[in-house]
């Protein structure tokens, strides 16, 4: 990738101590001499990975995996034993309830110390002290010590000085789980509106959903380390398979039925212009798709059929080559087709995309490729959060 790298992560360790229980025989007591006795529990074993300008980044795994002590430590609220982080941009950070901010404090306190650790000089915080209150709709509890704060409350005081110093990096700790809907909704819109604009975000959530909608990469944590990183849908299915001992697992691959003089041997998928084939696609983009096919004999007039479903199996489209009267004389040998989508409104999902080749009549089926390719649609434009597509409404009122 060549886009900038805003967060270095580099060979991280993070340990902490923790009490031994008491010594359970008069021998360890001895060996301690009533000194505190210290074990070390290592919470983030050695993890190394790069953040690039512009990516929405998740981490995920298992609930003590070290998870939200990595964004501590890239937050700079926990020093690594071991390694370093360097954060090249201007870092917002939500973290999980109850880090960064503190209890006896009030929350206007608590909005100078939060921002000023995030590098914010003080003049700068009072200027932009009645945006972040603005925001969190907080006015009338501003000046009570956050212990006093329901967690909603505090997550939204929480999120107004994250948004508010006008990150670069956004750092997010779990904050979906906290909050009612319509807070829940607004996150989901500014982390897109923030990813629209181009800046950067670092994401821990257990929604696996969100992590394959939203996110561009992700690390997997285990135990503290790093069991793999890259593209989230492999990542999240190889995670969600652990979890459940490989025991949901309901994929077959593709079925292929039909007479067989002409097959299809290869799909690729493309965004935009590029030509590297992708797995996943953004609500909104312009889409190609191209069938690779083979025949050995001679095939009169094939016509080429595509079908997007949901997982459910309704075909939400399924158009063919001889809607448009693209239909050859005949094909033999190797070669592809191409089917273009100028935009694809598939809302955030996971699709089934099947293929056909038949006879001009659609009668004779050569080749039927049932779940040809499995893919996902990512957080785009437009941004709905019901149904399957969007048919780009316009709002008014009067
Ligand atoms: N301050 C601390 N002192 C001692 N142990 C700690 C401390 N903070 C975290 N731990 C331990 O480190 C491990 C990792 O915790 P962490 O909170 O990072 O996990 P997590 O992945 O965020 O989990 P969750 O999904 O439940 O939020 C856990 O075993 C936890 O008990
Ligand atoms: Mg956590």
């Amino acid at each position: 990738m060549s886009a900038e790298v805003v967060l270095s992560v580099d060979h991280v360790v993070k340990t902490f101590r923790v009490h031994q229980q008491r010594a359970n025989s008069l021998k360890q007591l001895i060996a301690a001499r009533g000194r505190n006795v210290f074990d070390e529990f290592l919470a983030v074993d050695d993890v190394t990975f790069d953040v690039h300008e512009g990516e929405v980044f998740g981490v995920i795994g298992q609930n003590g995996s070290g998870k939200s002590t990595l964004l501590k430590c890239m937050a700079g609220i926990l020093r690594p034993n071991k390694g370093s982080v360097r954060v090249h941009r201007r870092m917002g950070v939500l973290l999980e309830l109850g880090a960064g901010f503190h209890p006896d404090l009030t929350g206007r306190e608590n909005v100078f110390l939060n921002a000023a650790i995030l590098g914010m000089g003080r003049k700068e915080i009072s200027q932009r002290f009645d945006a972040i209150v603005d925001f969190s709709g907080l006015h009338k509890f501003i000046d009570q010590p956050v212990k006093t704060y329901s967690s909603g409350m505090y997550v939204r005081l929480a999120f107004a000085v994250a948004i508010n110093v006008d990150p670069q990096l956004l750092i997010v700790d779990e904050i979906l789980a906290v909050g009612d809907v319509s807070f829940q909704r607004r996150c989901m819109e500014k982390f897109v509106e923030f990813r629209n604009d181009g800046r950067t975000i670092v994401l821990v959530t257990h929604d696996m959903g969100s992590v394959k909608n939203l996110c561009d990469r992700a690390l997997w944590l285990e135990r503290g380390r790093a069991v793999d990183q890259g593209d989230p849908g492999g990542l999240v299915d190889a995670y969600t398979e652990r979890m459940l001992g490989g025991s949901q697992r309901s994929e077959d691959g593709p079925s292929r039925r039909g007479s067989g003089e002409l097959q299809v041997t290869r799909i690729e998928m493309m965004v935009g212009d590029d030509q590297a084939p992708v797995s996943r696609l953004r609500t909104g983009d312009a889409l190609r798709l191209r069938l690779h096919y083979r025949s050995d004999t001679s095939v009169p007039q094939p016509v080429f059929g595509v079908e997007i479903a949901t997982l459910g199996g309704v075909a939400i489209t399924a158009p063919c080559s001889r809607d448009v009267g693209m239909v050859p004389s005949s094909l033999s040998g190797e070669g592809f087709v191409d089917v273009s989508f100028p935009c694809v409104d598939l809302l955030p999902g996971t699709y089934d995309l099947h293929t056909s080749v038949t006879d001009f009549n659609r009668a004779h089926v050569y080749d039927h490729l049932q779940g040809a390719m499995r893919f996902d649609v990512m957080t785009g434009r437009p941004y709905e959060t019901g149904g399957i597509v969007s048919f780009r409404p316009e709002w008014t009122v009067s």
